[in-house]
């Protein structure tokens, strides 16, 4: 068990400092830090209840912007394809050709019917109903009767598309016509992930549940280390939660760096022993077998970074004798607006991403993905399929994500307590809720945008 400490939060050892430390040049992107003033906030609650709130974001959001409908590896093959569902919209997403991926509006020219439902790989897609038939391409394959509809011209019976853009292994689809580029809408993430090669990474599982929370509530849940003492206390002997870093780097991204293997400042400093220990049992993040011994005068932040850099190196077939300690045991967190968020480093990547479930805004689909490295030389392996979790099931029933299961289970049991509570709040009077001004920034930062993207601009909203 372990004390509060007395010191004060503010007098632990920042994340640039540890950085210092470091034994090996430390990249650029690590050294920056960027945390504009983002006024004060007041967060008005309507954002996650109002059904009002939900129709400006699908206008003003999910029919406008560049979002995440998979991964390469998850479409391998030509033909391959499946539904990428937000709200109201869907779209299919299929490999057209062997370097080509096409997004269609999923559904029929006919009569409306939803072309495709499940995922799977075909040659045409033909719809259910009438038996229309197109081409991966888009182009119109059969019409029974086609005289009947000549009147339409050819042109009405190419299957409208959304535009689709790929970076590092993620295919994103945006339906607006007249979206820019993928590229521009990243931002500082290609340069911040260049060293990543997440392309050189296969999902290697993917869990899916629906959470009775607004998708904001669910994504923000991993914005910020604050909630760790209350939510995950098992951490403190080797989370440093009060010492994360939060950058708002552009308009769509953002990112927590928390760091790994160091006590929080929440408690008196235990044994590097007792750290390197609890950090192999219950980080989820950091493994190794058998009998280990922190060595006397060192500390389990560079044991562990020491023993990852070995283990990564043998199994990835890299070499990262020029990794930083931080980038083989850091939580290093991006948010991509609006809807996802991806770690960088050498760790097996995390992918999180929450989205509405229909038009509900009191639910919404909940998504974790881990990417792991394809060993020097080898093929991609096709992605893993999804695990979908049942309503009355828990993440820690998924075998698969091992002692994670009970962290995402300690973060998810909050949202349905979260969401209520937000209902009772927009009745309190007490106008709304109350961020902090620095370990919230990212919370602010979405709402900053979302609001921007409306352009209600209630909430000092506007480019940063
Ligand atoms: S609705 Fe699709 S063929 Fe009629
Ligand atoms: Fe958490």
């Amino acid at each position: 068990m372990t004390s509060l400490n007395k010191l004060s939060p503010s007098s632990a050892i920042s994340y640039q400092e540890l950085l210092d430390q470091e034994d090996v040049p430390v990249p650029a992107h690590l050294r920056e830090t960027r945390s504009p003033d983002l006024g004060n906030m007041r967060l008005d609650v309507d954002n996650y209840i109002s059904p009002e709130f939900h129709r400006q974001e699908v206008e003003h959001v999910w029919k406008r912007t560049w979002q995440l409908a998979c991964r390469e590896e998850d479409i391998p093959n030509v033909g391959d394809h499946l539904a990428y569902d937000v709200a109201d919209l869907s779209l299919i997403v299929v490999r057209a050709a062997e370097h080509e991926i096409k997004a269609y509006f999923n559904s029929c020219l006919h009569r409306g019917r939803r072309l495709v439902t499940e995922p799977g790989c075909k040659s045409t897609f033909r719809c259910p109903y009438h038996a229309w038939t197109w081409n991966l391409d888009g182009n119109i394959k059969f019409v029974p009767c086609k005289t009947d509809f000549d009147y339409a011209g050819d042109d009405a019976f190419k299957l409208p598309e959304a535009k689709v853009g790929r970076w590092q292994g993620f295919v994103f689809v945006n339906p607006d016509p007249k979206a820019g580029p993928l590229m521009d809408f990243l931002q500082v993430l290609p340069e911040h992930f260049k060293d990543y090669d997440l392309d050189h990474c296969y999902k290697a599982l993917h869990i899916q549940k629906n959470i009775d929370c607004n998708w904001k509530a669910a994504l923000e849940a991993f914005m910020e280390s604050y909630h760790v003492i209350a939510t995950h206390p098992q951490l403190l002997t080797f989370m440093g939660d009060a010492n994360a870093q939060y950058d708002i780097l552009s308009d769509h991204i953002s990112r927590s760096i928390t760091v790994n293997a160091v006590n929080s400042p929440h408690i008196e400093p235990p044994p590097a022993q007792q750290v390197m220990e609890d950090t192999l049992r219950e980080s989820g993040r950091v493994f190794n077998e058998g009998e280990l011994q922190v060595p006397e005068g060192m500390s389990a932040r560079k044991f562990l970074a020491q023993m990852n850099r070995e283990i990564f190196s043998r199994e990835h077939g890299r070499d990262y004798s020029r990794a930083t300690d931080s980038e083989l045991l850091d939580a290093i967190l991006y948010w991509v607006f609006p809807n996802i968020e991806i770690w960088a480093g050498y760790l097996a990547n995390i992918v999180y991403r929450a989205r509405p479930l229909g038009n509900d805004p009191d639910r919404c689909i909940f998504e974790i993905m881990v990417l792991q490295r394809v060993p020097e030389g080898q093929d991609i392996p096709a992605g893993v399929p999804i695990h979908y979790l049942a309503d009355d099931e828990r993440f820690s029933d998924a075998e698969e994500l091992g002692i994670l299961g009970k962290v995402f289970d300690q973060d998810l049991d909050n949202l349905p307590h979260v969401q209520q509570g937000m209902k009772t709040a927009a009745q309190n009077g007490a106008g709304g809720l109350i961020l902090g001004d620095y370990q919230e920034s990212r919370i602010k930062q979405l709402h900053r945008m979302l609001e921007h993207y409306i352009g209600e601009g209630r909430n000092a909203a506007g480019s940063l």
